[in-house]
């Protein structure tokens, strides 16, 4: 028998939906864990609003600890109106780029993929979106959201977007490592007809691909311009290389060509320890009613397996996840008028049946 490798998640369920969609994501990774040769703890951890309501702080030291000497870290989503009135730095969101900072994880890798199943979900037509397949490469540790200066001054206020040749270069490595294995195009985002920063941005990735990368093929795109192509031919993409505010807003915008923010999933990597998310925010208005999507976090689950080196059972959970929308299980973002919507615990556990039927087909395959 092979030894059972046993992860340590750390859980950060965080605000408003998050507690409920990262709970059907560890039901996913319950269901596929054993069959792959693995187990896992995750232990919760308060981060956030939750964690300025409980400690004071939006990312308390026990759960810096904590997360710093786990595997991986799965995280909800943070914020809420309770807590939009505090200052900058007693923000939830404030607490998000503390954990991000302290993970050191600079690379940000956003899947945009329009599954068939739900092409006609979209709000552009389906031909147009039917086979989209982007990877946003969003750097994250560095630009305006870190720039010094920043703040309130008595005669306004500023905030700054600062990068270095270094953080450049290192995130468009990423870029085009992931295109070397995907169709091999890599579209940089930025605004170097106005922004010195951007000037350097462009200077610096087309040395990496000069330098490094001879065989990917590089375009830069003016981020006004890459905006309006993202929903004019989402299907010219293969990776997009942006900075940090840049990538934020347009893959909001990607989001929207799958017809719901709630089926992005995110991870952050390039540090000591990888952070797992949905791209969506904590939905305020919906939490706790068990009606949220899911599919965002349980795909951010199959990125983490990714990552820690359980391919086999992220392909499972990626499974599981196709297996129910083919079924036509939708929740309430996704259903049509004529379409009853299921809830979120519900959408989790048919995902989890099938992620896990999937493993054991597999496996008696292999034994036949
Ligand atoms: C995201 C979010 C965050 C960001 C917020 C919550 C700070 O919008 O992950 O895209 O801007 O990075
Ligand atoms: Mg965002």
């Amino acid at each position: 028998m092979e030894d059972t490798n046993t992860y340590e998640f750390a859980w950060l369920p965080g605000d408003g939906i998050g507690p409920e969609v990262t709970r059907e994501a560890l039901r996913v990774l319950d269901a596929v864990a054993s069959a792959h040769g693995f187990a896992f703890t995750a232990e919760e951890h308060p981060m956030g609003g939750a964690a300025l309501d409980a400690a004071g702080v939006p990312f308390p030291d026990a759960t810096r600890t904590a997360c710093l000497e786990s595997d991986a870290v799965l995280l909800g989503a943070v914020g809420g109106p309770a807590w939009d009135d505090a200052t900058s730095d007693r923000r939830p969101e404030s607490g998000l780029l503390a954990l991000r900072e302290a993970l050191g994880v600079y690379a940000n890798l956003r899947p945009v993929i329009v599954p068939e199943a739900l092409a006609d979900a979209s709000p552009l037509r389906p031909n147009r979106v039917g086979g989209t397949d982007i990877l946003f490469v969003r750097e994250l540790t560095g630009g305006i959201y870190f720039g010094i200066p920043e703040g309130r001054a008595d005669d306004g206020a500023r905030s700054t977007m600062v990068y270095s040749e270094d953080e450049i270069e290192r995130i468009a490595h990423v870029a085009f490592q992931r295109a070397q294995r995907r169709d091999g195009h890599v579209t940089s985002v930025d605004k170097a007809n106005v922004l010195a920063v951007s000037e350097l941005w462009r200077e610096v990735v087309t040395r990496v691909r000069d330098d490094h990368y001879p065989d990917v093929d590089l375009r830069h795109l003016y981020v006004d311009n890459a905006a309006m192509q993202v929903v004019r031919d989402p299907k010219q993409f293969d990776v997009l290389l942006t900075g940090n505010l840049f990538g934020d807003i347009l893959s909001d915008l990607a989001a929207a060509l799958p017809g719901s923010l709630g089926l992005l999933p995110s991870a952050s990597v390039g540090g000591t320890v990888g952070l797992f998310e949905p791209v969506h925010g904590s939905a305020p208005d919906i939490a706790g009613q068990d009606v949220a999507n899911p599919i965002g976090t349980i795909l951010s689950a199959a990125l983490l397996l990714d990552e820690v080196g359980e391919p086999e059972a992220a392909d499972a959970v990626r499974h599981g996840v196709d297996a129910a929308l083919d079924a036509g299980l939708r929740t309430a973002d996704l259903a049509t008028p004529d379409e009853e919507p299921v809830s979120t615990s519900t959408f989790g556990r048919e995902v989890a049946t099938r992620a896990a039927d999937h493993t054991h087909q597999n496996a008696s395959a292999s034994l036949s």
